[in-house]
């Protein structure tokens, strides 16, 4: 044990004298780790039956929003994120609510300007979020200023992240080395931060760097310092405890049950490990087996058939190797299996680096994670000999034009030229703060959506996500009932799908039915079982009482294979390649959704004029004409999802 943590008691009881320093633990259950371990698919519903309890653990706080919540919500689980908050203060009292915030980014993928941050953060705080955990993925604080403003403005907590991401396999290197983090930190105690995150979004940090880094920041600042991981690499509790020995304030746990794996530390070791200590934390280990207790039975089963169980391993060592964070490399491999191309991820892991160093070393989380990424993925699939960056992403044209802040390191001048070709906003990149540059945009949002908005709060999510956002506002208000996204799955239907797995497992699933076999309903699902290395396809159709809430599969919109069963929300996909006649067509290099055309039908265009945005792993695409002609047909609108090799306009 270290000099550090002293053990001063060794009293069970919860009731046991308050330790000299006890540590603060924020929980991520209700947000972090189920974002992590099941793409956010957490219901609001599914949060109720354990909000009283966790309400009396005695955290620092509970995070409850932000990060993918808010897109998730609205895009999959026919949920107003809004309502989310305010329902759950119903039942959360008494400990504050904590969000992660994208800085400028708010809860979406590219600065916004500062009437809608402002907009956003007046409303999150109106409607009860207390902790603002704010970061900016370039570690480029002019994006703070627009909302931290805001939430000192509400009298709210502003937390400032320093995401921690490496170069090296370790601290250290010309980059990201305690100095860097030291100078971050000084950066954010002088914009006011009434704490401190070390955000290690994927899980790098390793514990004799997490003492040091504490040590070091603790040295500097009197502001509480918060330590943020992930589990994926496996490290998270021993770097949590060492960072405790070294004086951290605040660490990010889960209950065990959405704990591990790409999540977090568990709660419960933890705290029996201080148990007793002067960091002993205080709680009462009977009251977390009792939410862990209800979480496991009532609530996990739903969602187990969104748990990636296609390894054994609770840990991915590759995360060592490559530094991607988790989710990331989940992204990659979608992306890959959906381009069926997934034998080439040794080349991304390879192109991976290039990539990164290209464009400025820049830390890997939302969006940048995703910027890098997917550019990876284009280099690697599209990239012939002697041309590189074949296909830029709209994202990395604006990374590359300073739309995202300021780099580590400055970006390769030669790929900057030439994703800012023809560039709309200019050929020459920015300098200043962003959003200087952007235009007010909540009255022409408010103007858009009309009357389909009934509040300021539908206008934000309108203006943050307008395409998904419209779909969503419009099922909403009964304007349509295109359902968006996926249903829930509920506990019987848990059970008739291990009653399944048992009859597979018997042998009895090709039995002939004596009785006819009835019509298939819409409510039909398609399930891969996997049985001792086996595997069945198995629809299941759900009788009875059963209410319209179903389950589809999870990924709706980009990544849904035309042979797969589709999406219930999605719309067929264009016509094949070879049905066409007359022109040539433009297909789509990869799954994705129409976000708008560019041009209409008589258009004249010219081989390599952009003609529609394709929207592939949140990432947009200008897709060009392949040869000069006129535009005889656009097949698809926007909103729609459409397979890779559709046919997404024709050219003659
Ligand atoms: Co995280």
């Amino acid at each position: 044990m270290s000099d550090q943590v002293k053990m001063t008691t060794m009293n069970y009881a919860a009731d046991r004298p308050a330790a000299e320093n006890p540590l603060k633990i924020q929980d991520l259950s209700l947000r972090d780790g189920h974002q992590s371990l099941f793409a956010t698919r957490g219901r609001t519903e599914d949060m109720l039956p354990v909000a009283e309890q966790m309400d009396e653990i005695g955290y620092w706080a509970i995070e409850t929003w932000g990060g993918a919540t808010f897109d998730t919500m609205h895009r999959y689980l026919q949920e107003d994120p809004w309502e989310r908050l305010r329902v759950l203060k119903k039942y959360i009292k008494k400990t504050p609510f904590s969000m992660l915030l994208r800085a400028q980014n708010l809860v979406g993928y590219r600065n916004y300007a500062d009437d809608l941050a402002t907009a956003f953060v007046e409303r999150a705080a109106e409607n009860g979020m207390d902790v603002f955990r704010t970061f900016d993925a370039l570690n480029d604080y002019r994006n703070f200023e627009t909302v931290v403003k805001g939430i000192k403005k509400a009298g709210k907590h502003f937390q400032g992240c320093i995401c921690y991401t490496m170069t090296e396999p370790r601290l250290g290197g010309d980059v990201y080395n305690l100095d860097y983090y030291v100078q971050k930190a000084k950066a954010l105690d002088d914009m006011g931060a009434d704490s401190i995150c070390i955000k290690d979004m994927a899980g790098l940090i390793a514990p004799y760097d997490a003492y040091n880094l504490v040590k070091a920041l603790k040295a500097q600042t009197k502001t509480p310092i918060h330590l943020h991981s992930h589990y994926t690499s496996g490290m998270a509790s021993m770097s949590m405890l060492k960072a405790i020995e070294a004086g951290v304030d605040i660490i990010d746990t889960c209950v065990s049950p959405y704990a591990l794996r790409t999540s977090h530390p568990a709660i419960e070791p933890i705290v029996m490990a201080l148990l007793g200590t002067n960091r002993d934390t205080g709680f009462d280990i009977r009251k977390l087996a009792a939410v862990n207790e209800i979480l496991e039975r009532e609530v996990m089963p739903k969602y187990k058939h969104l748990l990636d169980t296609s390894k054994m391993s609770v840990i991915d060592i590759n995360v060592l190797l490559h530094q991607t964070p988790g989710g990331m490399l989940s992204n990659l491999v979608n992306q890959l299996r959906e381009m069926d191309a997934l034998d080439r991820i040794d080349e991304v892991f390879k192109e991976l680096p290039r990539v990164r160093k290209d464009l400025g070393q820049v830390p890997l989380v939302t969006p940048t994670s995703q910027i890098v990424g997917i550019q990876t993925v284009n280099n690697v699939l599209f990239d012939t000999p002697d041309e590189r960056y074949k296909m830029i992403t709209a994202q990395v044209k604006d990374l590359c034009f300073g739309l995202y802040g300021k780099t580590a390191t400055p970006i390769n001048p030669d790929v900057q030229k030439k994703a800012l070709k023809g560039y709309a906003r200019g050929e020459n990149p920015i300098t200043v703060r962003p959003a200087e540059i952007l235009e007010p945009e909540l009255e022409k949002a408010k103007k858009e959506i009309g009357d389909v908005a009934k509040d300021i709060d539908d206008i934000i999510t309108y203006a943050i996500f307008p395409t998904t956002g419209k779909k969503f506002l419009e099922w909403k208000y009964g304007k349509t009932k295109d359902m968006p996204g996926d249903k829930p799955v509920s506990l019987d239907d848990v059970k008739n799908m291990d009653a399944l797995i048992a009859k597979a497992k018997a042998g009895k699933v090709m039995e002939i039915p004596d009785k006819p076999i009835p019509e298939k309903s819409e409510n039909i699902r398609t399930f891969n079982v996997f049985v001792d290395g086996e595997y069945f396809s198995v629809d299941v159709d759900p009788t009875g009482d059963f209410q319209p809430v179903a389950m589809a599969p999870r990924a709706a919109a980009p990544a849904a294979k035309p042979a797969a069963a589709a999406a219930p929300a999605a719309k067929p996909a264009a016509a094949p390649a070879a049905a066409v006649e007359g022109g040539t067509p433009l297909t789509a290099p990869m799954p994705g959704m129409i976000i708008k055309y560019l041009v209409e039908v008589g258009a004249t265009v010219k081989a390599g004029d952009p003609v529609v945005v394709l929207e592939a792993m949140k990432m947009e695409n200008n897709l060009s004409a392949p040869v000069d002609g006129t535009v005889k047909a656009l097949t698809c609108g926007a909103g729609d999802t459409v397979a890779k090799d559709a046919v997404l306009a024709v050219i003659g």
